[in-house]
């Protein structure tokens, strides 16, 4: 594997990568502090979760858990008075030449880990009211997105290859065969473009941008190209934010609830958009919501995050026939079922805690049935309870109840 010097070097960390090619993203031990005038905020307290090529990502948990949080300090955008004060964000870069390079976020330049931002790790933020940028026009934003980060020089020719073979079907005699020399000559570039002119770039930008919108399932893109943002309803913005989080072709891509403020209906529709997308960009995508019944159908892991910890972390099918935490059974029991006339809510007991001055031991006991004194007084290891299953809990439930 090569290494550049911003890599991670850290000898434990590499045998772990070179077993799992797929790996993209590897978080570990992640805190997070806020340095308010009430007192510190300890809102991640080691976090610790992959992410893998393809897969769709769940980050799960009531309000105020952690979850953008945890989204923020993987973009290195905590702003004051919060700061990332431990861990490692460990992000598998490819050279052009397809090598391997793993890279510390955390660690890495303010510059370097602009062009991250830019070009290989996306977000969509939670409230699209503020974004896209108001005072300009969708199309345009998007095409500048384009512009910047796409090689369009193939595109182009490959437009003027397609306007000549047109006009090839309309001319005769002469202008037949001159039509045919120039697209002989144009098909003779193909495999090193000529370097398009700015005006050439500009439009060709344009008309991706509507292909972006098109491939959100923008109804009349084109139109909605020529507008702006405040023009465009809720869910609209939001399919336009998603087109431009897109058009840097990104390697992964974080949604932060980005669908809270719009109906329940709207924000499955955008997840499912999400996932079909998922295919053709080969993108792997982070969701971050408290709504575990989307989780369901859209994402193919899934991590509970509970008061600055992820609790449990395994794929989606075992987290939902065997939940082995007392916070994840309670979410699930949490989900409204559609069977029942009256949408019955069991609650889980009790409110997330103050992160200031968090509960010791174990952060979910005082809100725990299954609780004891060695949970009020340690931490439980994060252990790998079933393969590929990870919890930490000191009296796991589901299939595992009665272990310990
Ligand atoms: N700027 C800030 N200053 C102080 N505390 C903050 C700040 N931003 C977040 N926090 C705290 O960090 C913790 C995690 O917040 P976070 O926004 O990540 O929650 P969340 O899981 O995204 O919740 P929601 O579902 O409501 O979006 C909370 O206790 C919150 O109060
Ligand atoms: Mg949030």
């Amino acid at each position: 594997m090569a290494l550049d010097e911003t890599s991670h070097t850290d000898s434990n960390s590499e045998p772990e990568l070179e077993m799992d090619p797929n790996l993209i993203l590897d978080i570990r031990e992640l805190k997070t502090n806020f340095y308010t005038y009430e007192g510190v905020v300890k809102a991640l307290d080691g976090v610790t979760v992959q992410l893998r090529r393809g897969d769709t990502l769940a980050l799960v948990g009531e309000t105020g858990c952690g979850k953008s949080v945890t989204a923020k300090s993987i973009m290195r955008l905590v702003d004051s008075p919060g700061r990332v004060e431990a861990g490692e964000i460990l992000f598998m870069d490819e050279e052009k030449d397809g090598t391997r390079v793993v890279k510390d976020l955390l660690k890495i330049s303010e510059d370097e880990m602009r062009k991250i931002r830019g070009n290989h790790i996306s977000i969509v933020f939670q409230d699209p009211a503020t974004y896209p940028n108001p005072v300009f026009r969708i199309g345009d934003q998007i095409a500048e997105v384009i512009r910047l980060h796409q090689d369009l020089s193939l595109d182009i020719l490959e437009e003027k290859i397609a306007a000549m073979e047109d006009a090839l079907k309309l001319a005769e005699g002469r202008t037949a065969d001159q039509i045919s020399s120039r697209l002989a000559e144009l098909r003779g570039q193909l495999s090193n473009p000529p370097k398009p002119t700015d005006a050439e770039i500009k439009k060709a930008a344009k008309r991706k941008a509507v292909e972006m919108l098109n491939m959100v399932r923008m109804p009349s893109a084109a139109e909605i190209a020529n507008q702006y943002p405040h023009e465009l309803s809720g869910g609209m913005r939001q399919r336009a934010l998603i087109a431009m989080s897109l058009s840097c072709n990104p390697k992964i891509l974080i949604a932060d609830e980005a669908t809270t403020a719009l109906d329940v209906t709207v924000q499955a529709q955008v997840l499912k958009l999400l996932n079909d997308l998922k295919a053709v960009l080969d993108a792997s995508i982070i969701i971050i919501t408290h709504d575990l019944g989307v989780v369901a159908e859209t994402c193919t892991q899934v991590a509970v995050m509970y008061a600055g910890v992820v609790v449990e972390y395994t794929n989606t099918r075992e987290l939902f026939s065997d939940p082995i935490h007392p916070y994840t059974s309670g979410l699930l029991r949490a989900i409204p079922k559609l069977t029942e006339k009256v949408a019955k809510l069991t609650q889980i007991m009790g409110t997330v805690p103050n992160l200031i001055n968090p509960p010791t031991g174990c952060r979910f006991h005082p809100r725990c049935e299954f609780a004891t004194e060695q949970c009020s007084n340690e931490r439980p290891p994060r252990e790998e309870m079933k393969p590929g299953h990870w919890v930490e809990c000191w009296h796991p439930q589901g299939s595992l109840a009665g272990r310990k």
